[in-house]
């Protein structure tokens, strides 16, 4: 089937089986490589990306859901990479192996939208779904701070 996509403010039209997860769509179909494949059900927050705002998992979401919402992925979160959040990233180097950073900025850069002078308890509790491998959790909070700055 046929859908309509509008991602990182340009209009995509894709050809994919109406339960295709909108992680596949952007990575295979879209070519942008940055939402990641973490665990596929829902439980890493690798593939997070914004729908509408709000951060969401795109291995969660089929294409039939996606389909005419405003979809941001981190290539779209800023033109120059320099976001808030990525530039606190890049101040506190957050990234061990990386492969997870992108849904964690993902995620940041949202709640950041709704709570813009969190305190370190409720960054805790708004990044705790995204799991890190290398344990770069203290590093994470430290840039989220910095960014809400
Ligand atoms: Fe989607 Fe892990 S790949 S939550």
């Amino acid at each position: 089937m046929e859908f309509s996509l509008k991602v990182n403010q340009q209009n995509f039209t894709v050809e994919v089986d109406p339960g295709t997860p909108l992680l596949w769509v952007l990575r295979d179909e879209l070519q942008l490589m940055g939402t990641k494949y973490g665990c596929g059900i829902g439980q890493c927050g690798a593939c997070t990306v914004h729908i509408d705002g709000e951060a969401q998992r795109s291995c969660q979401t089929t294409i039939e859901i996606a389909e005419g919402q405003d979809i941001t992925t981190i290539e779209g979160l800023s033109d120059h990479g320099d976001h808030p959040v990525q530039e606190a990233w890049k101040e506190i180097d957050v990234p061990q192996c990386g492969y997870c950073q992108g849904g964690q900025m993902m995620t940041a850069s949202a709640f950041l939208a709704k709570n813009p002078s969190p305190d370190a308890k409720e960054i805790r509790m708004a990044m705790q779904g995204n799991i890190c491998r290398c344990a770069s959790y203290n590093r994470i909070e430290k840039a989220v701070a910095v960014a809400a700055e």
